[in-house]
């Protein structure tokens, strides 16, 4: 008989950005954003199976394999580049450094995909928040636990979405997206979602933006939230709609033609407003009900070309489930 073993799992969220003003390139490789983020119920989950007792570890890796399942699962990474195996190694460091960790049980990873992969919708980042919790649950058993400002320091290295995704809700992100103040946002949010077959590269759509401000084909920063803040205060959809801006857009458009023909084709459907979501290219178009994002969804995916889905926001951060 084999015994089953004992297991931790997590849920991310995605992320749409409602506002998403892109500053000057920094000497760092980043570039200075304000960026207002809102989680959505679309999610991943991150397993944690622990090891036999005796399989134990006292330095390098405690992670013996990583397995995905789901949406875009052939195009994740199963070694130590997946972002989930990295915050598993971060924290293991962490408790190594500063609390005596000495020998600790061996985990597999197995990452359940909700999430398009390379999208636009902070799926990587929502499996590193995912798998920073599950980690975390698992060493504070006997271990200290650690503060939430320790968690989003560790969250900050991994990646620039990763404190958002841990944190979940609707904020107000500066810096390079990773200083987080929660905003205030009533009422909830539907959107039509569509995903195309293949991603769109982070870092590519960044320089393409900087490479067409250069030429004077992309137009300049849009820092300024106060006109979203306020439609967000008004609950009102056809309100929030008016005040969605992208600086990503133009590039992500400019990289990918069938991203503005997708765009306008969810308007001529009904949607109140589309744009790209981040960096692209999943298209998010906000609508007035759940029933009407199920409408413009129905018509953009009638021809069987593209997948979807309709969402709502804001959700919650990463979590514990089991
Ligand atoms: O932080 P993260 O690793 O997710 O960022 C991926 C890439 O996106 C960076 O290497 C950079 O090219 C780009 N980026 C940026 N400015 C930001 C966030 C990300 O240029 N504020």
């Amino acid at each position: 008989m084999t015994r089953r073993m004992r297991t931790v799992t997590a849920r991310g969220h995605a992320k749409v950005n409602l506002h998403l003003g892109v500053g000057a390139l920094r000497p760092d490789g980043y570039h200075d954003l304000v960026s207002v983020f809102q989680s959505l119920n679309l999610s991943d989950t991150v397993t944690l199976e622990l090891a036999p007792d005796t399989d134990r570890v006292s330095e390098g890796t405690i992670v013996s394999g990583l397995s995905v399942t789901g949406m875009d699962a052939a195009s994740v990474p199963t070694d130590d580049t997946n972002l989930a195996w990295r915050a598993v190694d971060k924290l293991v460091d962490h408790y190594r450094g500063h609390h005596d960790l000495e020998e600790a049980q061996r985990v597999h990873i197995s990452i359940h995909k909700g999430i398009p992969t390379a999208g636009g919708m902070a799926g990587g980042s929502a499996d590193a928040a995912a798998a920073l919790v599950a980690a975390h649950a698992l060493l504070s058993e006997r271990l200290p636990a650690l503060t939430s400002a320790t968690l989003l320091e560790m969250a900050a290295d991994l990646g620039s979405d990763v404190p958002f995704t841990l944190q979940g809700g609707t904020m107000l992100g500066t810096g390079r997206g990773e200083q987080l103040t929660p905003m205030l946002s009533r009422g909830t949010y539907h959107w039509a979602l569509v995903f195309f077959k293949e991603g769109l590269s982070t870092p590519v759509v960044f320089r393409e933006l900087d490479d067409m401000r250069e030429q004077g084909t992309a137009p300049g920063p849009r820092m300024e939230t106060e006109v979203l803040s306020k439609a967000l205060l008004s609950g009102n959809p056809r309100e929030v709609a008016g005040a969605l801006h992208n600086d990503l857009e133009v590039p992500a458009r400019h990289l990918r033609p069938d991203v503005e023909a997708m765009r306008r084709a969810g308007l001529d459907a009904g949607a109140l407003m589309g744009m790209v979501s981040g960096s692209g290219p999943t298209v998010a178009f906000l609508c007035e009900s759940e029933l009407h994002a199920r409408d413009v969804l129905d018509d953009l995916l009638a021809d069987g070309a593209y997948s979807g889905t309709v969402a709502h926001g804001p959700a919650k951060g990463a979590h514990l489930i089991s």
